[in-house]
């Protein structure tokens, strides 16, 4: 039996949604339970599912942590980056997950996110990744959180903040090695490493950096970066300054270079079934967790001559069949022309003219199974064909990850778990 369980990226509207017996949507059998917090009803409102959705399979998920943990040395810890919602597949459901797999630490970017998770009653620690405003820092103290360190004003500052809520904060040091965005530089890292360890109310947890080409065929670049994180470990030895956790790699560097593994690795796409480039493909049996989906809400027939859309980007060269999808940029579908596929009876129907916020228009002359309401895959697999991020993202121009956290959050997140 499919179980369906709807969620928005964290504390929104939808819940849980065991389907009612006494109303069923028009769409299938689940609906999606809408909590409208300005309700005064007794019950939650429900609302039929619409029809364009994002499948999250959760068995999928679990799988692919399973396949890395199996991958991985033993001892090398995973935190699971759970940034931007889970990289668009649900913080709560990804962190939760990568907890229940064996993951140590997630990371975040920002306090929101964090406090998403520790609303929830998430107890694992959080990384915050990235900058830190004063404003931002009791709330670090006050509900655990681990801070990456970029300079010592904050950490001087963190560390106040930390004496008055009388806790011990721990934190990672960034060190920028070559990306040159966050961190302290790898030649200035040490005087900062020393002061934070003599902090008596921060507990220096953590040395970090990050690598700028580390799925690339060229590890030069990446090669380059781990010498200077290098360095900085050897500094901190000769000063006699011990830490528990040393990290750099990404879902990229735990592919591809062991020998920079150290004791953590800082995962976020791969367990989401996708890799981080075309090179740096490794592990049989990962497989993407999410697939977006619709359903066909209108067919129109278009003669010689007739254009569909907005700017009469297509002009149909014969009589054509052309199916509506109920779903555009609006939903983060990219703004395309002429170009893109959605999947229908397992067929590929090409996107024609120019999609809207609402709508794309697909032609469906060589599909005459697809009728109104038929299925159709935007990203994902059906059949035997599969549209994967990376394909919608060359029909963008862009990259996998912008793809992935690209849908955005009216499409409603069915998760399944079978
Ligand atoms: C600092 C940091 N670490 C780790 C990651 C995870 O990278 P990936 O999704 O390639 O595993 C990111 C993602 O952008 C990041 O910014």
């Amino acid at each position: 039996m499919r179980t369906v369980e709807i969620s928005p990226p964290a504390k929104r509207y939808y819940s849980v949604v065991p389907a009612p017996t006494s109303t069923s949507s028009p769409t299938g059998s689940e609906t999606a339970t809408i909590w409208r917090e300005e309700s005064s009803a007794a019950e939650p409102e429900r609302l039929p599912l619409r029809n364009a959705w994002v499948e999250i399979n959760l068995a999928q998920l679990r799988r692919n942590f399973r396949l890395i943990q199996a991958d991985k040395p033993a001892a090398l810890k995973l935190m699971s980056v759970v940034k931007d919602d889970g990289y668009g597949h649900g913080i709560l459901e990804v962190a939760r997950m990568a907890v229940e797999q064996g993951a140590t630490h997630v990371a975040v970017s920002t306090l929101h996110e964090a406090m998403i998770l520790r609303d929830a009653g998430f107890k694992s620690p959080i990384l915050l990744l990235g900058e830190r405003h004063d404003s931002e820092l009791p709330w670090c103290a006050a509900h655990d959180l681990t801070v990456c360190l970029n300079d010592a004003t904050t950490a001087e500052a963190l560390a106040r903040a930390a004496a008055r809520a009388s806790k011990r904060v721990p934190v990672h040091v960034k060190v920028d090695t070559g990306m040159a965005r966050y961190g302290v530089r790898w030649d200035a890292a040490l005087p900062l490493i020393e002061f934070i360890a003599r902090e008596k109310s921060l507990l220096l947890e953590g040395v970090m950096s990050h690598f700028s080409q580390s799925d690339e065929q060229d590890k030069g670049y990446a090669r380059l970066q781990h010498g200077r994180f290098l360095e900085v470990l050897e500094g901190m030895a000769a000063a006699g300054i011990a830490v528990r956790h040393r990290h750099i790699c990404n879902s990229g560097g735990f592919l591809d270079l062991p020998q920079a593994h150290h004791d953590m690795v800082r995962i976020g796409i791969l367990p989401l079934g996708v890799f981080p480039s075309q090179v740096c493909r490794r592990i049989e049996g990962i497989r993407p967790v999410m697939t977006v989906k619709t359903r066909v809400s209108g067919i129109r027939t278009l003669h010689t001559d007739e254009c569909v859309g907005y700017g009469m980007h297509y002009r149909a060269a014969d009589k054509r069949r052309i199916a509506v999808l109920p779903v555009g940029y609006g939903d983060g579908y990219p703004r395309l022309r002429n170009k893109g596929q959605a999947l229908i009876a397992g067929r590929r129907a090409p996107v024609v003219g120019g999609n809207a916020m609402d709508a794309t228009m697909v032609d469906i002359t060589d599909i005459p199974e697809a009728g109104l309401w038929s299925e159709a895959v935007l990203m994902g697999r059906q059949g035997h064909e599969e549209i994967t991020a990376r394909d919608v993202a060359q029909w963008k121009g862009t990259v996998s990850y912008e793809v992935l956290v690209g849908w955005r959050s009216r499409l409603p997140r069915v998760y399944l778990d079978e």
